[in-house]
């Protein structure tokens, strides 16, 4: 069996063919950050418009390098949500159009649970109940895997994302765009103790993760201490701000784990490439005598390789699929199908 999958909910352009849960044969990723760099953030309209300039090559891209003739497609795959709104829908529609002319099924995947499924694709062996972490650009949640494809969140930020709070501060300081691997690269050699950072305080119960008042202490220092692109305590805040970003991540997951007790630990999304995070969680599960499974770091960032592995997992699950001409692109957050599953059963 051959399934291809398309990914377009924020600013890269991706298609991918497999022919295995695991076994990826193609994974063109057509990233836009050239074109978003100049405004320091991502510009829905210039997204969407670039996505249907690519959209095509693309697929054609993953389908010759997997050596797969489009007719030869058993299954298509595409992300729903959340995202922007016109990025999702220029995949939508191109994975709508091809399924209903091949008639064959489609499967719509979450953008989120794609990333999850990306830290488990690559090695075998997760114990369940496992914690998955979410650290991207657009959402850092923590969810709960009672067993494979059990998606329920736990918690969410309120406000920005850790991506988020990475690339503002970068922006902030006329670094580039994306944030977070600047400020990654200009924080080697930095101390990580040089400046201090709040952690946000959240109610006992709440797995909720917020950025907004590191993100403000952050811009404070800057304007403090007068630091910009070539200040010499650059390397040293950066470290320090790079080093609160895992700090507060972390200590929510760790509340996370009291609270559910899982056997296993899940580091996922684009900032999940941070080394410093990685290197944290890694240690913080062998401390807990947890497994831990993360994406190696082509897998972290949006692709469409994962949003394929997910689909593969679905599809053998529900012994089949079918093309569903009313799906529809969610721009936000929506429950995990499971989790909505098992409560309209309660
Ligand atoms: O998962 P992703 O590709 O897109 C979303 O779904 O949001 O994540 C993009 C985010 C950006 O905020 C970017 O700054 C961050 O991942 N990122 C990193 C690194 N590489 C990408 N953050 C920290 N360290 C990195 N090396
Ligand atoms: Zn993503």
């Amino acid at each position: 069996m051959y399934l291809l999958a398309i990914e377009t909910s924020c600013d890269e352009t991706s298609a991918a063919v497999l022919d295995g849960p695991s076994s990826i044969l193609s994974n063109i990723v057509l990233s836009q950050d050239a074109i978003h760099a100049p405004y320091g953030g991502v510009v829905p309209e210039l997204a969407s418009r670039h996505h249907l300039e690519s959209i095509t090559w693309v697929v054609e891209e993953a389908l010759e390098q997997a050596k797969v003739r489009l007719p030869l497609l058993d299954v298509f795959a595409v992300t729903q949500g959340p995202g922007l709104i016109g990025s999702l829908l220029v995949g939508l529609s191109f994975a709508k159009s091809l399924a209903y002319y091949f008639r064959k099924p489609l499967l719509g995947i979450d953008h989120l649970e794609a990333h999850i499924q990306a830290a488990v694709l690559e090695k075998a062996g997760v114990d369940y109940p496992a914690l998955a972490a979410v650290v991207s650009g657009g959402h850092t949640s923590a969810y709960l895997l009672e067993q494979e494809l059990d998606f329920r969140l736990l918690g969410r930020t309120r406000d920005d994302a850790a991506g988020e709070a990475l690339d503002k501060v970068a922006k902030f300081l006329g670094l580039g765009y994306p944030g977070g691997p600047v400020i990654e690269r200009m924080a080697g050699g930095g101390n990580p103790r040089a400046f201090a950072f709040p952690s946000p305080q959240m109610s006992d119960r709440s797995l909720d993760f917020s950025f907004s008042g590191l993100k403000t202490a952050a811009l404070r220092w800057i304007r403090e201490e007068g630091l910009a692109a070539d200040h010499p305590r650059l390397p040293d805040f950066l470290a320090s701000f790079e080093q609160a970003v895992a700090r507060i991540i972390l200590e929510n997951i760790a509340r996370a784990v009291a609270l559910h007790c899982p056997r296993t630990l899940l580091l996922s999304g684009g900032v999940a490439r941070n080394k410093r995070l990685r290197t944290e969680f890694e240690a913080f599960a062998r401390e807990q005598g947890l497994g831990f499974f993360m994406p190696s770091p082509k897998l972290c960032t949006d692709n469409a390789g994962m949003v394929g592995a997910l689909a593969w997992k679905r599809y053998e699950r529900r012994g089949g699929g079918e093309l569903d001409l009313r799906m529809n692109a969610y721009p936000r957050f929506i429950v995990p199908t499971e989790q909505l599953r098992r409560k309209k059963a309660r």
